[in-house]
């Protein structure tokens, strides 16, 4: 049946700009094209493609570093974006007047004292994606292929979601005069997040099947309708993404850690990572690659399952199920870029409980920072893999925590009232998670209430971690 949609706007390009020289590899036969079919999928041999420039070969890693620190104190449209300012590695837009932007990137990379102590690893940083526009890493790739997307002249841009990536590409489609339709699973989302999709405008489907049903539904769905799909199969997307490999070798120096852990979920910010990584290597821009290492939830645990049962050669699905809803994906599109580079890096890949993700996302919590659950899988990975003595204490590590904490409120709030795991843990896990539990206290409104509250506070067992 054919949609009434237009395939191209009438916006067009007025620029007449030097031909792109970027172009798209298969990361299975290694073909090359010119253009990507709508599924952004190998002609082939039906794998997912990547993007590659010769122009970045010729870059000097010198004058890099020096070009995109000077653009640290430019007032320029383009250098104001964390994301745009290291633009040499990027896929280039026609015209830079395409490129739609909120300043995103350009975000901290925070010590965790805190942590630290608990861990034993006395340089340990949390890259916090959770500080850019829309809240979650998401819109470090969204700027690029939302970019791209209006260059081409759709009106339409579409993807399946977890949420994060519905409110990004809600965001960045309003800024860009695009319209945009969310496909999310029904009651599987926090609310937070897709509100923030409805407040930018699109139109929000919420499917009664989960986040790989959606994926699913929208490659039939970008067959059949001209709409531009924004799920990181998108290869635009992972560029985007790259730049926060590159903030975070800036922000070190250009000294590697030797650990950088990030959350697993379809497993597209892995492989932009770790794309970025041998990038950077293979430039000069450092001198080693860190090792990449994935945390997935125990109950969505595909690529740990792939590289344990099937050696990282076939993808092992999985029904997935964890309160960290972001990381509820059971079938990873990219699984197969982020088993390359876990293994090019010498990274590890695990799994985490929901109790430890609970107690890490509390702990990140008490550090003043905040992120939401699926986030705090990389601090509970984390030690898990100094336990299995793969990360050592004289290391240096970089968590990568790709949530904001408002992004996940009731997950919050359960935590803190003591309903998340009600009737379900045990003695000492109970004991655990009450040392990090600060519910609310209801009182008269009296001075009294307050002083009595506030002596027993002080008198109580101190919250020190
Ligand atoms: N952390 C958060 C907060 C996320 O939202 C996601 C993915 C991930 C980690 C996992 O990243 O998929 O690149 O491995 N969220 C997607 C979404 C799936 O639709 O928002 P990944």
């Amino acid at each position: 049946m054919p949609m009434p949609l237009s395939a191209r706007s009438d916006r067009g390009s007025t620029h007449s700009q030097p031909k792109a020289t970027f172009s798209f590899r298969c990361i299975g036969c290694a073909a090359i094209s010119a253009s990507a079919a709508q599924d952004f999928r190998c002609s082939e041999c039906g794998n997912l493609l990547e993007i590659t420039d010769p122009a970045w070969k010729s870059a000097r890693a010198d004058a890099l570093k020096s070009i995109w620190l000077d653009r640290r104190s430019s007032n320029a449209f383009l250098d104001l974006s964390g994301v745009w300012r290291f633009r040499e590695l990027l896929p280039a837009p026609d015209s830079a007047d395409q490129v739609i932007s909120l300043r995103e990137g350009n975000t901290p990379l925070y010590e965790l004292p805190q942590a630290s102590r608990i861990t034993g690893i006395s340089r340990l940083y949390a890259k916090h994606q959770g500080m850019n526009p829309t809240g979650s890493f998401k819109d470090a790739g969204m700027t690029v292929a939302a970019t791209f997307a209006r260059q081409a002249g759709y009106r339409w841009v579409a993807c399946a979601s977890t949420g994060n990536t519905s409110a990004s590409m809600a965001a960045y489609a309003a800024r860009g005069g695009m319209r945009s339709l969310v496909l999310v699973p029904d009651g599987k989302i926090s609310w937070s997040k897709l509100s923030q999709a409805l407040d930018y405008g699109a139109l929000t489907c919420q499917l009664r099947t989960d986040f790989d049903g959606c994926l699913r539904l929208l490659q039939e769905l970008v067959r059949r309708a001209p709409v531009y799909q924004l799920n990181s199969i998108n290869p635009f997307r992972l560029e985007g993404q790259k730049t926060l490999a590159l903030e975070l070798m800036e922000q070190l120096d250009w000294q590697p850690p030797d650990h950088i852990i990030v959350p697993g979920g379809n497993l597209g910010n892995s492989s932009a990572i770790g794309k970025a990584l041998l990038e950077m290597l293979d430039l000069g821009l450092i001198p080693r690659l860190p090792k990449l290492s994935v945390i997935q939830a125990e109950g969505a645990n595909a690529l740990v399952r792939t590289l344990r049962e099937g050696g990282g050669k076939h993808l092992v699905s999985v029904q997935p199920e964890t309160r960290a809803t972001a990381i509820r994906i059971g079938n990873p599109a990219s699984w197969e870029k982020a088993v390359r580079v876990i293994q090019a890096s010498g990274g590890a890949c695990d799994e985490v409980s929901e109790i430890e993700i609970a107690q890490a996302k509390a702990e990140i919590g008490a550090e003043g920072i905040g992120c939401e659950p699926a986030s705090a899988v990389t601090l509970a990975g984390l030690k898990k893999l100094l336990r299995q003595g793969f990360v050592k204490p004289g290391e240096t590590v970089v968590l990568v925590l790709t949530g904001n904490l408002l992004k996940d409120p009731d997950f919050t709030m359960d935590f803190h009232r003591g309903d998340l795991f009600r009737d379900t843990v045990n003695e000492r896990d109970t004991a655990s998670l009450k040392r990090l539990r600060h519910p609310p206290v209801v009182l008269d409104a009296t001075l009294d209430a307050v002083i009595e509250t506030l002596e027993r506070a002080e008198n109580s067992d101190p919250h020190a971690l």
